[in-house]
């Protein structure tokens, strides 16, 4: 019975992770695990983590305890959506399908990827509250179809990543030879008109970007707009300024440029440059209940959810995934209740001292 379920016996998302990625074939499973070059950003999106210690608070109640947040006039259950992946059909033959399911079932938010192995019609069934994720095609017709597709389903947001002008160099994939898998399409981009391929890259995703792409997506879309992968406080204060309202702070958990900094270590600044005129989120690396709230600490309203939900797939597609949001909504719980700061909203830089430094001694 353990065999047939294997998840059960998994305890946290690192274990999630490694028996996930034991049952998969070499070359999904160096897609869904690998970095880019020598996979210094994708190792450093977990140690940016392990910097920050919390400096926890004793005699406050510990009830009520609320995880919730607000973003963009939804109230999120738990400070955590579900990032936009390609190809989780990859892992499981119900693929997105069963992770925005379980999604739903929690009222998380699931970002739909333009790099999807599901239909737009197949997500929308599945009932999640959803964010569409953007990669700009070779022309802005078909840009513009997916927008469309995107409204009529009922997502709430549009995400525009624009750290992937080509694919960064991941060496797992060429040398376990990842290949599509029989029965896996890149369903929304094959009904935008581009050809099959194995790359997303072939003919579909813009090799370039500019501002004025940021404008265009602005103009074409009645759906708010976050940008996704901006590393940079003045990147992100353009983007606010030009009528964005989010910022994703990401490096892609380390697939695209090696060497780019975490994710967590760029969004303090972030943070500071966007202030209240904006939502920002980020990702990379977010493990464990004491991670959501470190990025929260640091100036994220919410996290997003990667890795840990694909490697689930394989042990067991739905309920597997929806383990996963468990163990993390769990893990989010305890530490609201154990660090004396019950409340999600109220985590503060304050809280936090950086690893081998002193809790300041005043007040
Ligand atoms: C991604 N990511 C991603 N991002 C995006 O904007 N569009 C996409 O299609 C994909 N596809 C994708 C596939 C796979 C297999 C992975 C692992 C990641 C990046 C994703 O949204 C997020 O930034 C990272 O996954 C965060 O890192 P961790 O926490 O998963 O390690
Ligand atoms: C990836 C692309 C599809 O990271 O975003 O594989």
């Amino acid at each position: 019975m353990a065999a047939a379920e294997p998840w059960k016996g998994c305890l946290n998302l690192a274990e999630i992770e490694a028996a996930g990625a034991a049952a998969m074939a070499p070359g999904p499973r160096a897609y869904y695990e690998g970095g880019a070059g020598d996979e210094v950003s994708l190792r450093d999106n977990r140690a940016a983590f392990e910097r920050w210690r919390i400096v926890p608070r004793m005699f406050v109640p510990n009830v009520p305890r609320d995880a919730s947040v607000e973003i963009l006039g939804r109230r999120w259950p738990q400070p955590f959506a579900i990032a936009p992946m390609a190809l989780q059909r990859n892992g499981h033959p119900d693929g997105e399908v069963a992770v925005a399911r379980a999604a739903a079932a929690r009222g998380l938010t699931y970002c739909l990827s333009t790099c999807a192995s599901a239909t737009f019609a197949e997500i929308e069934a599945a009932g999640a509250p959803r964010w569409f994720q953007l990669y700009l095609l070779s022309s802005r017709e078909r840009s513009q179809a997916l927008l469309e597709e995107a409204e009529a389903t009922g997502h709430e947001a549009v995400i525009l990543t624009i750290d992937t002008p080509v694919t960064g160099l991941r060496e797992r994939d060429i040398r376990d030879g990842y290949a599509l898998p029989e029965g896996v399409e890149y369903c929304l981009i094959r009904r935008a008109g581009s050809q099959r391929g194995t790359s997303v890259l072939d003919d579909a995703i813009q090799p370039t970007y500019s501002w004025d792409d940021l404008a265009w997506v602005l103009s074409a879309t009645r759906l708010p707009v976050l940008v996704k992968g901006i590393l940079h406080a003045d990147d992100a204060r353009r983007a606010i300024e030009m009528g964005a309202a989010g910022i994703i702070v990401s490096n892609h958990g380390g697939r695209q440029l090696d060497m780019a900094v975490a994710g967590l270590d760029a969004l303090p600044a972030i943070a500071a440059a966007v202030g209240d005129r904006g939502v920002v989120l980020m990702d990379g690396g977010v493990r464990r209940g004491t991670d959501v709230l470190i990025a929260l600490a640091l100036g994220a309203r919410a996290v997003l959810l990667g890795r840990p939900v694909l490697f689930a797939l394989p042990l067991g597609g739905e309920p597997a995934v929806g383990h996963v949001m468990d163990l993390l909504a769990k893990e989010v719980d305890r530490a609201l209740n154990l660090s004396g700061i019950p409340n999600a909203r109220d985590w503060r830089r304050e809280h936090l001292v950086r690893a081998g430094t002193l809790p300041g001694a005043a007040g």
